[in-house]
């Protein structure tokens, strides 16, 4: 890991925070490049290569979690422990506890992509930690809380920046209903079964599931929203009552919106119609928030011309709008019935996950990086634009192929004969996907090269900023006063 450079403020623990943010970075380039690789197994089976741990089954979940928990998560985790320090005013409770967490949740994501790798898994979509993980995993979760809540404890100003808020909850409650859809009675080692059966455990599965959507993906990733577009577009919030409204607003639907994934199943229609209709509510505070943000750039929309960072920030924030007006419509019976099992789905999700989690990420950590290594900026601004485009063209490619995708699976599937027969069968509905399946691959290896771009830059911006501060020993002036 990088030692801490003389620029490292006395104020505030910098270490602990560098150290998430290219640990995002790093984990972002795995993740991202299991995504292509199981991409590219869908345009080509052989790649399967007839192994048990290269076979897609296998490596789909190494993607999902790895770009969920290590890429995202160290996203996070960097970003809060920055921005709770400078709205606090205050350094960290404690630097070993931060150390800790750092080198525990890194460890967790190792052994999650490695007993993955080798079979074992709980089945459970985002939860598929067998219970050693699971259990490891509350650990640093507690020791996380401590250190957010505790530093919040200990602050130096009256009030709580509302970015707090957002991540408080997404603590809160990601502990939340991993302790519940993880009540699990372990049979071995490396086996367990799940407390609950039938549809009561595939209720709280997707309440898991929902919440990890709606509180990790969504209200910890606003948390990051409400930083640094401000900052970046050196702008005050447009609204801060509307950021209060909006927290509220969210945080009190989310959780019941988790049935929307078990339309049309054994789970009681009462239950559905309650997940649909909260679903369908979600898209007020969703685009209060994405309103909340995008304003805040008033006056300051000229900055987009010459400022890629902040494109990064802006446009994730569209591609929230998008997604979360997209899932509203998903969530009605009507068009879950045609949405439900296509790539549509899939299409929805990388709207949501490159396009709002993974920009708004990198967009922070092109604004953060510099600030952190005391430059005034990242090492090549080119680089970054360049990024952009890469980011922002692969993002709409793989979801356009999805969306044609998934309609045409979704009508060939429905489709039928005067007769009663079907007038496709599957493997005709999956011949017609194999174009869009190319393209898909096509955006997803443009991101990941993007994520390319970004390691190289940040490696050239640490390099620079060694052997400036070594000429500068001394006489650095210190980073860290005021917010
Ligand atoms: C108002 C906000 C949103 C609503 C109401 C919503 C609704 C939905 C619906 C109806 C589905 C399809 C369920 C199915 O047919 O199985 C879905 C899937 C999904 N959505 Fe959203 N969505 C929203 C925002 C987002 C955002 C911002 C993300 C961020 C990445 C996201 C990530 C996902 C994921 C990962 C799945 C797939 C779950 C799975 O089946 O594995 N959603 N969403
Ligand atoms: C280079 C970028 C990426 C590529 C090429 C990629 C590719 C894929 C592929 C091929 C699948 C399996 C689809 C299927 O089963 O039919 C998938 C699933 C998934 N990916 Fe990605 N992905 C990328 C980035 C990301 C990121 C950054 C996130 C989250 C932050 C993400 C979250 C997910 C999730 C949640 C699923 C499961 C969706 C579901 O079950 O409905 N992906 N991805």
């Amino acid at each position: 890991m990088i030692e801490a450079s003389t620029s490292a403020s006395p104020l505030y623990n910098y270490r602990v925070v560098r150290q998430f943010t290219l640990m995002t970075v790093v984990w972002g380039i795995i993740g991202m490049g299991l995504g292509v690789f199981i991409a590219a197994q869908l345009v080509w089976p052989v790649l399967n290569f007839d192994l048990p741990w290269t076979s897609f089954g296998r490596v789909r979940p190494m993607h999902t979690n790895l770009v969920i928990f290590a890429f995202g998560g160290n996203a996070l985790f960097a970003t809060s422990l920055y921005v709770v320090q400078r709205t606090s005013r205050v350094r960290l409770i404690s630097d070993s506890l931060g150390e800790f967490v750092f080198w525990a949740w890194q460890a967790a994501c190792v052994a999650m992509v490695v007993s993955y790798a080798l079979g074992y898994t709980t089945s459970k979509e985002y939860a598929e930690m067998e219970w050693p993980i699971a259990a490891w995993v509350t650990l640093v979760w507690l020791a996380y809380a401590y250190l957010f809540f505790g530093t919040i404890a200990y602050r130096k100003v009256s009030h709580i920046y509302v970015g707090n808020w957002f991540f408080g909850a997404f603590i809160i409650v990601t502990g939340m209903v991993h302790v519940i859809n993880h009540a699990l009675v372990p049979v071995s080692l490396m086996k367990s079964y799940s407390i609950y059966s039938g549809a009561t455990d595939a209720m709280i599965q997707w309440w898991y599931g929902h919440s990890v959507v709606g509180f990790i993906l969504s209200v910890g990733f606003l948390g990051i929203m409400y930083y640094f577009v401000p900052k970046q577009a050196e702008r005050p919030i447009y609204s801060y009552r509307l950021s209060i409204v909006h927290f509220w607003a969210i945080i009190s639907l989310y959780i019941w919106a988790g049935p929307h994934h078990l339309h049309y199943t054994a789970l009681p229609d009462w239950a559905q119609s309650l997940g649909m209709a909260m679903s369908v509510i979600l898209l007020a505070p969703s685009w209060g928030g994405m309103i909340n943000g995008m304003m805040t750039l008033s006056g300051a929309w000229h900055k987009l011309r010459t400022d890629p960072v902040l494109r990064f920030l802006v446009v994730s924030l569209a591609f929230y709008g998008m997604s979360t007006f997209e899932g509203p419509m998903m969530a009605i019976k009507t068009v879950n019935a045609l949405s439900h099992y296509t790539d549509w789905t899939i299409g929805h999700v990388h709207a949501g996950a490159l396009g709002w989690v993974a920009m708004i990420s990198i967009g922070s950590l092109y604004h953060l990086i510099p600030r952190l290594y005391d430059r005034k900026q990242m090492y090549s601004v080119g680089m970054i634009n360049a990024h952009f485009w890469l980011a922002t063209i692969g993002t709409v490619l793989y979801i356009a192929s999805m969306w044609v995708n998934g309609i045409a699976q979704g009508l060939m599937w429905r489709a039928v004969n005067s007769d009663g027969t079907l007038t496709y069968s599957f493997v005709e509905a999956l011949e017609a996907s194999h174009p869009g399946y190319i393209v898909r691959l096509i955006g997803g290896g443009a991101f990941a090269s993007g994520m390319l771009l970004m390691a190289l830059n940040t490696w050239l911006t640490l390099r620079h900023t060694r052997s400036e501060s070594r000429s500068l020993q001394g006489s650095q002036p210190l980073v860290g006063s005021g917010v």
